[in-house]
Formats: C-alpha cells, sequence, structure tokens
C-alpha cells in the first residue's frame, strides 16, 4: 500500500461499524491525518474480496520506538471476520517483521478483545502486560509456529 491507494483504504473504514474502528483506533471515525501518518510511518497490506474490494487491512510500524519491536495494526471488515482472514494477515506482517530483522511484534489492544488475543496467542510465544482496560501483547518472532498454510499449498505471496 502507498499514499495513491489512500481511497481504498478511506472506502474500507467507511464500511467499519463504530464498534469496529473503536477497537482499532480507540474512536469510531479515522481522519485523514491519521491516514497520512499510518501510510508515511506503517508498512501496509489490504486483503480483498473476490469483487477485488478491500475487506482487511494490517498494518506494521516502529510506532512505540522500542529498539527491535514493531506495532501491529489489524482491521478485518464484520462481514468476513471469522474466516480465518485476520490470522493470515497477522501472520504475513509478523514474516516480514521477522525478514526485516525486528525480534518482537507488539499490540495494543482492550483486555475484552477476545478475537484479537486468541489471533496473537495462536502465532506464536506471547506476554501480556496488563495496563488497565488494555493490554500489550507481545509476540517473541523468533518463536513463530509453522505457518500452516503453506503445508496446504496455500502459501502467501
Ligand atoms: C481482531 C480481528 C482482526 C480478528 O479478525 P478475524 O478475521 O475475525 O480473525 P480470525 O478469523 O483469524 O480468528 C482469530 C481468532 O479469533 C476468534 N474470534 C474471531 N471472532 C470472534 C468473536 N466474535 N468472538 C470470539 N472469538 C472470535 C477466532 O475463533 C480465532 O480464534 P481460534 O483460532 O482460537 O479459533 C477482527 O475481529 C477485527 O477486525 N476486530 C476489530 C479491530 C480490532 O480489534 N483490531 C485489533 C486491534 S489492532
Amino acid at each position: 500500500m502507498t499514499a495513491a491507494d489512500r481511497e481504498l483504504i478511506v472506502a474500507f473504514h467507511q464500511q467499519c461499524p463504530a464498534a469496529n474502528l473503536m477497537r482499532r483506533w480507540g474512536r469510531i471515525r479515522v481522519a485523514p491525518d491519521d491516514l497520512t501518518r499510518l501510510l508515511a510511518r506503517a508498512e501496509c497490506w489490504v486483503g480483498l474480496d473476490a469483487g477485488e474490494q478491500v475487506v482487511a487491512l494490517v498494518c506494521i510500524g516502529a510506532v512505540s520506538g522500542v529498539p527491535g519491536a514493531v506495532d501491529l495494526g489489524l482491521q478485518v471488515i464484520d462481514r468476513c471476520q471469522r474466516q480465518g482472514v485476520g490470522t493470515v494477515l497477522a501472520r504475513h506482517a509478523a514474516d516480514r517483521a521477522r525478514a526485516r530483522g525486528f525480534h518482537t511484534l507488539t499490540a495494543f489492544t482492550q483486555a475484552s478483545n477476545t478475537p484479537m488475543l486468541r489471533l496473537l496467542d495462536r502465532l506464536g510465544p506471547t506476554r501480556h502486560i496488563r495496563d488497565g482496560p488494555y493490554v500489550e501483547v507481545r509476540l517473541a518472532l523468533d518463536g513463530l509456529g509453522p505457518d500452516l498454510r503453506s503445508s496446504t499449498g496455500a502459501a502467501w505471496p
């Protein structure tokens, strides 16, 4: 994704209900400045449906500034959730982060965000650091579990 794909991401966010945006962004509207910052500081990939509409967005960026750590942002449109899309994209982002030399993938989310916490715990060894109603999850990239997609021949490009 580059700044040229901005309109695709705007359309994607317009389809995400408030609760979904709230969990990803901590607010119910994504402002133009948010997108500018995201595209400037993070590497992003999208998931497309059969009609080539964006149904998911995953980003990694060294936002926290912790050496060797990269932060994950992940969002899947409601109608495509619980079908493994989030796991595939998070796995892709984790593989890319590891290939770039990062040792840890971090995610900051609500302690009640069961789907995200389950997803991260299934990727590899995690450490959860509770911060009030939030939790920071640290995933050790050198301990990533096997990518089951490759054993089915459905490897991510
Ligand atoms: C978190 C999110 C990205 C997961 O995407 P997804 O495509 O549904 O994820 P998957 O289908 O790969 O499922 C991942 C795990 O969550 C579980 N899960 C998914 N939806 C769930 C739900 N509504 N309730 C309980 N568990 C759920 C799945 O069962 C799976 O766990 P399992 O492998 O142990 O069975 C998606 O729910 C989302 O976009 N949420 C809003 C934004 C957000 O919370 N982002 C995270 C902060 S950056």
